[in-house]
């Protein structure tokens, strides 16, 4: 069948065949790894739109640690992380560290001796517990590298956790942190006072991707899969994605799919599968995040559209025909949604790429 044999994946959180214009990235985060603490690349935050491949970077950079012997723990930015952290390190570090008992024991009988024993419940933090276990980890020459994925500003446990790891780095501990989020969340994130080490941190932007390498990517995937396409086409496909990369993948499977059993992939094919990449992007990134809005956020999201890709609040609030006061509320409810970018300067753009097109095509009827 067609599906089984599609090397292309347009699922979200799902591991590409072939990555496009990762390289400079990942070379220089591994770099930092092996360079030892203190490397600036050892705290990286990178931010990007949905879709823009944020989720499958920390995956491959989490692969490629693992692959040089250190501890990697992933997890997703919620109230639950620190646990989720400490739990997570225990366990994938457990062959390397020599671990008192999980269990609540209250007495023990030393055998032979008749005596028993009470185990006192020591008062403990959790930075004091990942202490100990990065120690354990650290003398074995290990070191643990941290990722979190959505990060959010508003969330607690982030900050709690940033806090922490702060002190994990200045105590000179061998421990990494990818963090990835979409800009809007950081950027509040980057403002806060309490974890001014983000700032500190590199920022990563997952800008689109090089043409030259989303045609390479494009052209392994194809031909290792045992198929062809001409140098033409192939170009046509890497221009139709606008190197996002959610679109590589949909732009790929569809212009896969169009005639599998023919062994060349054809423009024709490449033109059909934009057409329905386009539609796809609308069903599962536009059309869901503009039912999160209310009436009015997509009215003002549809006022940024017919303004240009960035516009300002004064522009919007004119053309909505509300006050500078009220566009800002609005503003400020689709940043911390992450529909709208705030670019600095009272400048912001629509972050969902190809998104300010489809709503201009719309004409601004946003009648749902
Ligand atoms: N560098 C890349 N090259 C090709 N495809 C990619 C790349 N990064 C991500 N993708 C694809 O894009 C889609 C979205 O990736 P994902 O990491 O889930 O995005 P995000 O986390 O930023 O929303 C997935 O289908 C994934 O396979
Ligand atoms: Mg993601």
């Amino acid at each position: 069948m067609i599906m089984d044999t599609n090397p292309f994946k347009p699922t979200f959180g799902q591991a590409p065949t072939f990555l496009a214009g990762r390289d400079k990235f990942i070379e220089d985060f591994v770099e930092g790894l092996e360079n030892g603490p203190g490397d600036p690349n050892r705290a990286t935050i990178v931010v990007g739109p949905r879709g823009s491949g944020k989720t499958v970077l920390i995956q491959e950079v989490s692969r490629q640690a693992a692959s040089l012997g250190w501890i990697t723990v992933s997890v997703t930015c919620a109230e639950g992380m620190l646990d989720e952290i400490l739990v997570l390190t225990r366990k994938r570090g457990s062959h390397l560290l020599d671990l008192p008992p999980q269990s609540r024991v209250t007495s023990v009988q030393a055998a032979g001796f008749g005596a028993s024993r009470e185990v006192v419940p020591v008062r403990t933090t959790w930075r004091s517990d990942m202490e100990d276990l990065v120690d354990g980890l650290n003398e074995q020459g290990v070191g643990l590298l941290i990722t979190i994925d959505e990060v959010s500003a508003t969330s607690e446990a982030l900050k709690a956790f940033i806090i922490a790891y702060q002190h994990f780095v200045t105590e000179g501990r061998n421990v990494a942190l990818l963090m990835a989020g979409l800009a809007s969340k950081v950027s509040s994130l980057l403002l806060d006072d309490e974890v001014s080490f983000v700032r500190r941190a590199i920022q990563r932007e997952l800008g689109s991707i090089d043409l030259a390498d989303v045609e390479l990517a494009m052209l392994s995937t194809v031909e290792s899969s045992g198929r062809s396409i001409a140098p033409k086409v192939l170009h046509e496909a890497a221009s139709a994605t606008s190197g996002y990369a959610y679109m590589i993948q949909l732009v790929g499977y569809y212009m896969w799919r169009q005639r599998p059993q023919k062994k060349e992939i054809d423009l024709a094919d490449v033109e059909l599968a934009h057409e329905q990449a386009l539609h796809e992007m609308k069903r599962a990134v536009y059309v869901p995040t503009l039912r999160e809005m209310t009436r009015r956020e997509a009215e003002f999201v549809g006022a940024m559209a017919q303004e240009g890709p960035v516009t300002t609040l004064h522009a919007v609030a004119g053309r909505m025909g509300i006050s500078t006061n009220n566009a800002g509320k609005l503003r400020r409810r689709l940043v911390e949604r992450g529909a709208v970018g705030d670019l600095g300067h009272g400048r912001m753009a629509i972050e969902i790429p190809g998104m300010g097109d489809y709503l201009k095509a719309m004409d601004a009827d946003l009648s749902y």
